[in-house]
Formats: C-alpha cells, structure tokens, sequence
C-alpha cells in the first residue's frame, strides 16, 4: 500500500466516528513501534515529522524508513504529515519529499514563535493549500495559538479559538483540517492539575464543529501523560515534576465532537525515556544500544496501541481502499470547478 492522503483517512473517521491518532517521529524506532502498534490494534495511523525531526532524521532517511514502513506493513493505511510547518516553503519542500499531508501554521510568523495577525494566516494558508491540492495533498491550518514551546515552535502564550473566525477561516482557505487551540499546550508540562472545564475549553470544540461540520478538528498538545510512566523516569534517576496532560475521557469528549485527529508526542518521549532510564539502571555493565533500544521501542508500542484503541481507530485498518493521490488531486479539482 502507498502512503495515503490524510484527508481520506480523516473522512473516514468521520464517517466512523472514531478518532486517529498522529503520532510524532525523530527515528526507526519511533516508526517501528508506531507500525507495529497499528499492526496489533489493525489501525490507520498517521505519523508525522516536526521540522525538527526533518533536520535531525534527514528527510531522505524519513522518506526511505516510511516507503519500508508501507512496504512491511502493506495491510495499514498510513499517512506522512509535516507538524508545524512555519512557512509556505516549509510545506513545499515537505511535499517535495514526499509527505502527504502538511500543516501550515500560520497562527505564528515563520519564526515560530510570534503570533501572527489573521490576515498573515490566511494569506500563507491559502497560499499552500493551493499548491498542496493541486497535487492530491492534504493541508491543516490552525486557528488561536496553544501554549507551551516543541521543538522550538510556539509563542508560549495560548489564545483560544475563535468559532466565528474558525468559520472565515476554513471559508477563505480551503482547508481539509483545522487546528483548534482549546487551552492545550505541547509538552510535559500542561496542567497543575487535573484539568476541569474551566482550563480545557471543550464546549470551543462542540461550538465549532456545529458551525463547521464538516471539517476536521484537530487537538495539538494531546498527550495525557501518565503518571506511571513519569514514575518509571523518576524511579531510574529522571527528575519530572509533577505534571497533569490531557485525560483520555476529554479527548474521546472531542472525538464524539468533530475531532479526528489527535496529536501525541510526549507519552511516547516519555514511554521511550523511562524504558532506557530503567535499562541502563539495571544492567549497568551493559553497552549493546540494543539492550535499551529495544524496551524503549516495546514501551512507546505499547502507550500508541493504548491510544489507538482509546480513540477509536483500532479494527479500522481494512475499511477501505486507499485512493492515490492523483485521485485526490481529482477530487480537490471537482470540488473547486
Ligand atoms: P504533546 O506534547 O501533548 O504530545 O503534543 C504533541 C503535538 O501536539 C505535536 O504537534
């Protein structure tokens, strides 16, 4: 099976109800357990690079490692998404090489780190999805800016989402998928405590999606950051305060409220290091990376088979035939003529 347009898998979930998932990617052995998850739980998934997992993979190797990962996993519907991209040539250059489905954030300046004004989003978001749909890509935006700083990217500050502008916005620019920020942010550290409804703004998500009912919301900042795993970094030596994320139930709230994709990179960052922590602790004479690669890659499998299953993708994988991307190049085509 070739890499698939996220927007098909995304319209899927829609007709399903169920959520997936979009995992972030720096190596082989993050793409590995992320494969085999889909594998155990039958999901389609979505991995996704960062642009700093780009300069840190090198996006020959990402593209290779994910033409093995279609190419071994054949029965898994999978698409190759670029999170954050800062600017128009950032979702260019992804396309180029390959992706299938890009995000144009242009709710920051292409530092990455400026909230930008609506105009400015418009403005770069339209600029991409026309290039992206001209050649079956899909594109998400984002409106309102989440907290919290990854990879560099992020202003720090959160400005929720407006639902009136959502609606101007998906209007003007065409987007197969919109970004909400709702009070999440990147990273470990979310929430003091368990968050309630007075610091996640879940009622945002139900008021956009009934103005906008067909796009596809997306949650950033969704890792629910167990703490067990944080126990296991702390037991071996890591020092993680305490930390609240996301909790499951609101993200299933989402998922029965338009949103269909849900990014994760934390509890995976955080399955991965508690594993090696632990690893080396025990067996400190040992110096085989495999020795501690190889639990790290059985621990993030097992958090993202977790997800998948608690957003609803699990048991999906054979739903459908994917379409290339010539197809939606064609779809995109008539939808505009
Ligand atoms: P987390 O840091 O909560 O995993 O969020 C990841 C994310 O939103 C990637 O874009």
């Amino acid at each position: 099976m070739a890499m698939v347009s996220m927007r098909q898998l995304l319209d899927e979930a829609a007709a399903g109800g169920y959520g997936v998932g979009a995992f972030n990617v720096n190596n082989m052995e993050q793409i590995q357990a992320i494969m085999e998850a889909a594998r155990e739980t039958s999901s389609p998934v979505i991995i996704q690079a960062s642009r700093g997992a780009r300069s840190y993979t090198n996006d020959r190797f990402l593209y290779h490692l994910m033409e093995a990962a279609v190419e071994l996993y054949p029965e898994i519907p999978v698409a190759l998404h670029q999170d954050h991209g800062n600017s128009p040539a950032t979702c260019i250059s992804a396309i180029e090489q390959g992706f299938t489905s890009v995000m144009m954030d242009g709710s920051l300046l292409d530092d990455g780190k400026t909230p930008a004004d609506f105009a400015y989003n418009i403005q770069v978001t339209r600029e991409v999805v026309e290039h992206a749909h001209a050649v079956g890509v899909t594109v998400e935006g984002e409106l309102g800016t989440l907290g919290g700083i990854e990879d560099g990217v992020g202003s720090g500050e959160i400005h929720l989402t407006d639902p009136d502008q959502a609606v101007e916005f998906v209007e003007q620019t065409g987007i197969d998928a919109l970004a909400v920020a709702i009070g999440t942010s990147h990273g470990a550290y979310k929430f003091s405590r368990k968050p309630d409804g007075k610091v996640l703004a879940m009622n945002l998500i139900q008021e956009i999606h009934e103005k906008l009912p067909t796009t596809h919301l997306v949650m950033h900042g969704s890792s629910s950051v167990p703490k067990e795993l944080i126990d296991i970094i702390n037991e071996y030596g890591g020092e993680i305060r305490p930390t609240w994320g996301v909790p499951v139930e609101e993200i299933q709230l989402g998922i029965r409220h338009g949103v269909r994709k849900i990014n994760v990179d934390t509890d995976s960052r955080l399955a991965i290091t508690g594993a090696i922590r632990k690893a080396m602790a025990e067996d400190p004479g040992e110096f085989d990376p495999r020795s501690y690669l190889k639990p790290a890659r059985a621990a993030m499998q097992q958090v993202i088979a977790q997800r998948m299953t608690q957003f609803g993708q699990a048991g999906h994988a054979g739903d459908y035939e994917p379409r290339s991307l010539t197809e939606m190049r064609d779809f995109y085509a008539g939808a505009t003529a």
